[in-house]
């Protein structure tokens, strides 16, 4: 198949100049590479000749067709070697001043119907636009690193982006073997948007000193199905790189809670304590692998107090059921008997404002987060309050432990661990919808694709419950008083109704 644009022009072929460069001669185009670095490009085009070689190898590619591809890379020394490309992306410095007058130079020597591309990851294209004779033909095309194996790009609209550029770029993405989602000129586009409620609520957890970092990994991964935790996630990408995403996107939307970030990361950073790379992060790493420190152990209860339940429990028969399958003696009175441990579960609410407003004995109250379905979840977690007595503590802890599964218990916070990430997650990618950065559908694929989530954000939502989601939000902003929680109009209307968070739109 042709390709729809036969001649591209690399600019800035660095680690992700020398990506997009791959998969643009995989689709059949002519590449010439350009970088101010002489030496770069040269590098680039040794890398490609290792990359093809190695698919030849490993038979994801015939040695002709490697062959053909390394024959389709030039080298270019100036850019007006560029003169001839259907579309130019650049790849260099993500400095705004760099960006647009590098752009300023190509529309004096590009071909007047050449398409601009950008692959900014936070600056905006209609500002790298701004200035120019032909902002029209300028989009931004933001690829993931490393670029071949991460299969998403977003294709950036600016103000005045024509929309056949877009629509044409979008195609040549498909050729490429990539999905492309479309996103409109809003800072962080879609993949660093949605992806700002996972690391900031974990963070926010931490700071309240609900959990340890590691704990809080755990429950994220067992419970909401994450590969990495957040703070493993952090630790890989390092915080030289997430911290600053954190307070650009934060500052980009004028100070917006729901993207605040954290005074952990802000020190860590300063402090050196950057992840992987510099051997400590939220872990120390050793021997290639990181120094996890050890689960507590289930206490030995020696009498198991009977078990009085809420009858204002989320998933309340599920957890009778539970609690049946585990051996407990259930009480049925109106109020617990002086001496049973006493459980609820909260969507939202903190355990203690429930065990105030239920008026019951602070002493024996023990939450359980019943957000998820108790069968398809690897982890129990519990939560007592400052008043919660330590023998109703272990007698918790030993009982949901009875059959095997891990259990986590962590202090008093409104939403535990994976309530409050999942609301946020889901309330920050319902509010990308509110906005129109994207479709739904595309926020999925790009979530999923970009930021490797064991289900798009709306679909997460939807496996939760919107009304349970909501419920967590709106019990969370009473709890903490804060805009951040705040539901976003997208989300409340259709929680609010029950509706599927990717029903059609209205
Ligand atoms: P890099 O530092 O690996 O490569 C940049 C290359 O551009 C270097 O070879 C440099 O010599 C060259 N360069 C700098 N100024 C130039 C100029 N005026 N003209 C021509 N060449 C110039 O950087 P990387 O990581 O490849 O990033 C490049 C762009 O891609 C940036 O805008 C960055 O924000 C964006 N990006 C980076 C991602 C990443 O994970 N590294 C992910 C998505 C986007």
């Amino acid at each position: 198949m042709k390709p729809i644009y036969s001649t591209v022009g690399i600019i800035g072929t660095g680690a992700m100049g020398r990506g997009i460069a791959q998969i643009a001669a995989q689709a059949g185009s002519t590449v010439h590479l350009y970088d101010t670095n002489t030496q770069a490009a040269q590098a680039a085009r040794d890398h490609l000749q290792s990359q093809w070689a190695r698919m030849v190898e490993k038979q994801r590619m015939s040695a002709e067709d490697a062959a053909a591809c390394l024959g389709r890379i030039a080298l270019a020394s100036t850019l007006q070697q560029l003169a001839e490309c259907d579309l130019i992306v650049e790849a260099i410095v993500e400095r705004l001043d760099v960006k647009t007058g590098l752009l300023k130079e190509l529309e004096t020597i590009a071909r007047p119907d050449a398409v601009l591309a950008s692959n900014t990851s936070s600056l905006s294209i209609t500002s790298i636009a701004a200035g120019l004779k032909h902002p029209e033909r300028v989009v931004g095309f933001h690829f993931f690193n490393p670029v071949p194996l991460m299969k998403v790009v977003e294709v950036i609209a600016g103000l005045r982006t024509q929309a056949t550029v877009v629509q044409t770029l979008s195609t040549y993405a498909r050729q490429m073997g990539h999905t492309p989602v479309v996103a409109q000129d809003t800072p962080g586009f879609i993949v660093n948007h949605a992806g700002r409620g996972y690391g900031t609520e974990a963070l926010r957890i931490a700071s309240e000193g609900v959990a340890d970092f590691a704990t809080i990994d755990r429950i994220l991964r067992d419970q909401a199905g994450f590969k990495l935790g957040p703070f493993e996630l952090m630790d890989l990408t390092g915080l030289d790189v997430s911290h600053p995403v954190m307070e650009s996107i934060y500052h980009q939307y004028f100070e917006e809670a729901r993207y605040r970030p954290s005074v952990i990361t802000t020190q860590r950073l300063a402090g050196g304590l950057l992840g992987r790379k510099t051997g400590e992060g939220f872990y120390k790493y050793a021997d290639g692998g990181a120094q996890v420190p050890a689960e507590p152990a289930v206490p030995v209860v020696e009498e198991m107090p009977p078990v009085w339940l809420s009858p204002r429990a989320a998933r309340r028969a599920e957890l009778l059921l539970l609690l049946k399958n585990l051996g407990a003696k259930i009480e049925t009175g109106q109020s617990p008997s002086p001496n049973a441990l006493t459980l609820v579960a909260p969507l939202g609410f903190d355990i203690t404002t429930v065990a105030v407003v239920e008026r019951l004995d602070p002493a024996r109250t023990v939450g359980i987060d019943m957000l998820v379905d108790d069968a398809t979840t690897k982890r129990r977690v519990l939560a007592t309050n400052p008043a919660t007595r330590t023998d109703m503590r272990d007698a918790a802890h030993a009982l949901f432990a009875r059959d095997g599964k891990a259990v986590s218990v962590i202090r008093d916070s409104g939403g535990f661990v994976t309530q409050r990430v999942v609301a946020h997650i889901v309330n920050i990618a319902s509010d990308i919808c509110q906005q129109g950065v994207c479709s739904p559908a595309d926020l999925e694929i790009a979530v999923t694709l970009g930021l490797g989530y064991p289900q798009g954000p709306l679909a997460m939502g939807n496996l939760y419950g919107p009304t349970n989601v909501l419920e967590v939000l709106f019990n969370m902003q009473t709890v903490y008083g804060d805009q951040r929680y705040r539901p976003s109009p997208w989300l409340r209307r259709r929680g609010a109704i029950g509706l599927s968070l990717l029903h059609e739109e209205e």
